[in-house]
C-alpha cells in the first residue's frame, strides 16, 4: 500500500524498502527494467523509498514536495551522484554536467550568454535550414529508422550553432559511437563494483573506440578554430577567450570535456525527444493531422521560423507529451555532502538520491490515462495546475538543463517543418521499445514509413 504521509515516529525510521538480495542490494532489479523497478518502489513503497544499490546506500524520491528542496532549496547539501557519473568519468570529465563547487559556478556563467537572448534565436534558421537539406534527401514512399535521421540532424545543428562547425562525413561515425557508448553505460549502471576502463572486457573495448571517434572530433574541431582564430561569437569562442583572475586561459583538458559534454547532450536529447514523438504520432494519425492543420493555418506554404513559435501552440504540447511519456532524462541524481530531511525523514551524509522523471510523469495523481499519448492534455493550461517537479524533463533549480529554450525551440522547428512536408506511417512489423541508459532511447531505432504531403509536393 502506498504511504504518503509520513508520521513523527516514521521520522526516527529509515524509509521504507522493498526486499533486496544479499550484497548487490537492489542491483538485480535496476539490471533487468530500471524504470519499471523505479515505478513499483514509488507506487508500492511511496514518495521516498531506501534502496541498496551494491554498497551505495540510495533514496528514490518520487514526491515533488520532497523534490523541491533538494533541487532548489537545500541545493549546496548535494553534489551530482559519484554512485553514477564514476562510471563515465573517461567521456564526460569535469564538463559542466558533472562538475561541482566553484569550477561548476564559473563554467556554467561563461556558457550561459550562448543560451539566451538573440544568441538563441539566431539559431532558429540554422535548425530549418539543416532540416530541409535532411528532407531533401528523402524518397516518398520508403521506409526510414527516423532515430537515425534526428541524432544526425540535431548533431549537425549543435555544431553549427555551438562551435560553427560543419560535420558531414563524421555524422554517421558519432551515431554510431554514441550507441557504443550508450550501451556501455547501460550496462555499467547496474553494476556493483567499478571496474576501471583499463580493464579489456568487450564492452571497454567498443567503449574505448567510441570515445576516441568523439574525441576525434572535438579535436578536429579545436585545431581548425586554433588555425583560424575568428570571434563568431559561439560558445567555442567563448570557452577560447575566457581568462581566469590571474589571466590563464581554459586548460586543453577542460575544453574538451566541456565540448564532449554540450556535444552530446546536445544533441542526443533533442533527437530523442523527436524520434519518441515520431512513434507516438506515426500511431496517433488523428494528432499528426491536427498538427498538420494548425502547420498549414499559421505557416501556409512558408518555412518556419523563430517568430512562429508561439503561434504553433499545439506543436508545443506533442513535444511535451513526447518528453512526459520518455523524458530523455529519465532518472537524475545527487548525492548528499551532509545529513539532511527528504520528505521527514533523515538522510545519511554520502546518500545517492535519485529522482525520476519517468516514475513522475507517469503517476496517475497527476496525469489521466498516464500511459496514453494525448497531447491535448497540454492545451487549457495543465503545465501551471500542477505540482512543481511533478513534470520536470528538464530538471530544476540552479542546475536546470542549460539548453531546456534552445532544445524546445529546435523540438518545435524541427517538428513542425518535417511535418509539413511528410506525413508519417508505423513501419508494420518494426515496433520498438524504451532502453534505459543516461538517456532513454528506443530499442530498435523508431522505422516510419513517409509519404510526401500534397502541400508540400
Ligand atoms: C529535450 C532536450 C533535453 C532534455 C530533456 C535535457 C535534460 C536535462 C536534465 C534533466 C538536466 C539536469 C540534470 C541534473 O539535474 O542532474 C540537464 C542538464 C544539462 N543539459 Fe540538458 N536536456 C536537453 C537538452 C540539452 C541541450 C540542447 C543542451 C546543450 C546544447 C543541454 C545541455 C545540458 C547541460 C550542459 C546540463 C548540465 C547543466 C548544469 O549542471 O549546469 N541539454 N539536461
Amino acid at each position: 500500500m502506498r504511504q504518503d504521509a509520513v508520521t513523527a515516529a516514521d521520522r526516527a525510521l529509515a524509509p521504507p524498502s522493498p526486499r533486496g538480495y544479499p550484497l548487490v542490494g537492489h542491483l538485480p532489479f535496476m539490471a533487468k527494467d530500471a524504470p519499471g523497478f523505479f515505478t513499483t518502489c514509488a507506487r508500492e513503497h511511496g514518495g521516498v523509498v531506501s534502496l541498496a544499490l551494491g554498497g551505495w546506500p540510495t533514496v528514490l524520491v518520487s514526491d515533488p514536495a520532497a523534490i523541491e528542496p533538494i533541487l532548489v532549496r537545500s541545493h549546496a547539501s548535494y553534489i551530482k551522484h559519484n554512485f553514477f557519473w564514476r562510471h563515465v568519468r573517461a567521456i564526460f570529465g569535469e564538463g559542466l554536467l558533472t562538475s561541482n563547487g566553484a569550477l561548476w559556478q564559473r563554467q556554467r556563467r561563461l556558457a550561459a550568454p550562448a543560451f539566451a537572448g538573440r544568441k538563441l534565436d539566431g539559431y532558429g534558421a540554422v535548425m530549418v535550414r539543416m532540416t530541409e537539406e535532411m528532407l531533401d534527401r528523402w524518397t516518398p514512399g520508403e521506409a526510414r529508422d527516423v532515430h537515425v535521421d534526428m541524432m544526425g540532424v540535431t548533431l549537425r545543428i549543435a555544431a553549427k550553432t555551438l562551435f560553427d562547425s560543419e560535420l558531414e562525413e563524421e555524422v554517421e561515425r558519432i551515431d554510431h559511437a554514441v550507441t557504443l557508448l550508450m550501451n556501455e553505460i547501460a550496462a555499467r549502471y547496474a553494476r556493483p563494483v567499478l571496474i576501471p576502463d583499463a580493464v579489456p572486457l568487450p564492452g571497454h573495448i567498443r567503449y574505448r573506440k567510441g570515445l576516441k571517434v568523439v574525441e576525434e572530433v572535438i579535436d578536429r574541431i579545436v585545431a581548425e578554430r586554433r588555425a583560424r582564430p575568428a570571434d563568431s561569437g559561439d560558445l567555442l569562442a567563448l570557452y577560447m577567450q575566457a581568462r581566469d583572475e590571474e589571466g590563464r586561459g581554459m586548460s586543453d583538458r577542460q575544453l574538451r570535456d566541456e565540448m564532449v559534454t554540450l556535444l552530446l547532450a546536445g544533441h542526443e536529447t533533442t533527437a530523442l525527444v523527436l524520434s519518441w514523438a515520431w512513434y507516438e504520432l506515426a500511431r496517433h494519425p488523428q494528432a499528426q493531422e491536427r498538427l498538420a492543420a494548425e502547420i498549414e493555418a499559421v505557416l501556409g506554404d512558408r518555412p518556419a521560423g523563430v517568430e512562429d513559435l508561439r503561434r504553433l501552440p499545439f506543436a508545443e504540447c506533442v513535444v511535451k507529451e513526447s518528453m512526459r511519456l520518455y523524458p530523455p532524462g529519465w532518472a537524475i541524481g545527487r548525492e548528499t555532502t551532509e545529513e539532511v530531511e527528504i520528505g521527514g525523514y533523515t538522510i545519511a551524509k554520502g546518500t545517492t538520491v535519485i529522482m525520476a522523471p519517468w516514475v513522475l510523469h507517469r503517476d496517475p495523481r497527476f496525469f489521466d490515462e498516464p500511459e496514453a499519448f494525448r497531447p491535448e492534455r497540454w492545451e487549457d493550461g495543465l503545465e501551471e495546475r500542477l505540482p512543481r517537479f511533478a513534470y520536470m524533463p528538464f530538471g530544476g533549480g540552479p542546475r536546470v538543463c542549460i539548453g531546456n529554450r534552445f532544445s524546445m525551440m529546435e523540438a518545435i522547428l524541427l517538428l513542425v517543418t518535417m511535418a509539413r512536408r511528410y506525413r508519417f506511417a508505423p513501419t508494420p512489423g518494426r515496433d520498438t521499445t524504451p532502453f534505459p541508459s543516461i538517456t532513454l532511447r528506443p530499442k530498435d531505432g523508431v522505422w516510419v514509413e513517409v509519404e510526401r504531403r500534397a502541400a508540400a509536393a
